[in-house]
């Protein structure tokens, strides 16, 4: 394991998260309910973004992709064939004394971590949520919220099939809600009750599977790169062949560096034909796969990549963190990759007179349409940078009065601080080809360099 120390504390995030409205604890007002969070108006943005991402590398730039949205609530039967109603638990001991209750393979000494108390004898704590589907609250109605989106897609394996003719290799991908009735949740959006996953199930011929599991491991880690994680703070940890889950021949994590020590962001699994078969046996039905090359029928191998959005979200908000000296001040700026920075653009009037007003209001009513793009004319300019750069803005804009006279405005970098003058006409091909990747100081026809590294005011 790479041995590092977290270069942010959780304190940090958790405080710029609540202040700037990224995240807030779900019914805050009636003091909070554990293991559930909230997103706020630029929390939603980087979420949606992150799931954007992840769909257009998994599903949209491929061929041999789909994807499905299947309901949290199943059929019962779906969680006795994949082993959760058996082997979906946690070790539980309780304290005689507080009542408290803590998982066995966390604790390090065998007496109460609150109050000192005696512990019972540990017994197996089944982590799904259950309610009851229908009126009557009986045993015979009893369900389950999911607590993984993958059987969605193993039951679904055959529609899928059918109506897509797909041929193997090919996945199936989807995002969506998981619960899990954890018992100890904590830091931050880690680890919680209700949360988000991403997960994409790649169905290959039985052989194949080492090769795509290398495949997807590598393909994981290059996506968490390419969307602005250094690669020194991600590392991958295997199981042991021992620990492994119960559906698993190999599993191993991507971890990434959070402000707690280095954990699981994502897994990667092989889990072989266990839950086409499982559901099979279970529903009775076929579910396997006619090769036509070799004329033979057999179940598909999985390789599964399994990733919880608010897991990558808080991987992303910690290695976008920076503080910089700023004169007598700090300047905190995330750092976010353009394609995840939940506001891309702020148009900035240099004054509140209604003509520059109206002038610079135009501008932001046709970006808008392409980007997320906030107006904000309060306080002085120097403030509105910062507080762009504490929410990751890439761009500002900014319009004074001589671009009433030239019609050009001038565009501000959030990382080195540089700046351009444009023409308007040239505003949102020039900010999309930047978030694309072009170099800031290339500039369109008519611009030119103002600043190569900042030094602002
Ligand atoms: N289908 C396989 C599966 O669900 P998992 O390792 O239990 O595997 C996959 O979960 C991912 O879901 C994890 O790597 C993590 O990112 C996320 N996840 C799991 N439990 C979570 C929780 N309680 N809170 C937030 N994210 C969680």
């Amino acid at each position: 394991m790479n041995e590092q120390t977290p270069t942010v504390a959780m304190e940090k995030i958790t405080s710029l998260a609540r202040r700037r409205g990224f995240v807030f604890p779900s019914s805050e007002i009636y003091g909070g309910l554990s293991g559930c969070w909230d997103y706020g108006p630029l929390g939603i943005e980087l979420k949606r973004n992150v799931k954007q991402a992840w769909w257009s590398a998994m599903v949209q730039e491929r061929d041999d992709m789909v994807g499905i949205e299947s309901s949290i609530l199943m059929h019962p039967k779906v969680w006795m064939a994949s082993g959760h109603l058996k082997g979906f638990s946690d070790p539980l001991v309780e304290c005689k004394s507080c009542h408290q209750r803590f998982r066995a393979d966390e604790l390090t000494e065998q007496k109460c971590p609150a109050c000192g108390g005696e512990l019972t004898a540990e017994r197996q704590f089944n982590l799904m949520f259950k309610t009851f589907i229908g009126p009557v609250e009986d045993g015979s109605n009893v369900i389950y919220l999911r607590p993984e989106t993958a059987q969605g897609m193993f039951v679904n394996f055959d529609n899928v099939l059918q109506t897509t003719r797909r041929k193997l290799p090919f996945g199936i991908a989807q995002q969506g809600k998981s619960f899990r009735n954890e018992i100890t949740t904590g830091n931050f959006i880690f680890r919680s009750r209700e949360f988000e996953q991403m997960e994409m199930e790649y169905f290959v011929k039985p052989g194949t599977d080492e090769k795509w599991f290398e495949y997807w491991l590598s393909e994981r880690v290059n996506w968490y790169v390419k969307h602005g994680i250094k690669r020194e703070h991600l590392s991958l940890l295997e199981h042991e062949k021992a620990k492994l889950a119960h559906y698993a021949k190999r599993v191993c994590d991507i971890t990434f560096l959070y402000p707690m020590g280095w954990a699981e962001v994502e897994g990667v699994a092989s889990r072989t034909d266990f839950d086409l078969k499982q559901h099979a046996e279970a529903s009775g039905k076929v579910l396997d796969y006619y090769d036509d090359e070799t004329k033979e029928h057999y179940v598909p191998y999985v390789i599964e990549p399994a990733v919880g959005v608010d897991r990558a979200l808080l991987a992303f908000l910690c290695d976008a963190y920076a503080e910089e000296p700023d004169k007598e001040e700090t300047r905190v700026v995330m750092r976010f990759h353009p394609s995840l920075a939940p506001v891309k653009a702020a148009i900035l009037p240099l004054s509140k007179k209604e003509n520059l007003s109206n002038f610079a209001r135009d501008i932001y009513k046709n970006l808008r349409t392409s980007m997320a793009t906030q107006y904000d004319d309060t306080q002085s300019i120097g403030r509105r940078y910062r507080r762009q750069d504490e929410i990751g803005t890439p761009y500002c804009v900014t319009v004074d009065f001589q671009s009433l006279e030239d019609n050009r405005v001038t565009v501000r970098e959030r990382d080195a601080m540089s700046q351009i003058r444009i023409p308007i006409v040239e505003l949102k091909k020039t900010l999309l080809a930047k978030m694309d990747g072009e170099d800031f100081l290339v500039v369109p026809p008519g611009g030119e360099v103002v600043q190569s590294k900042g030094k602002e005011a």
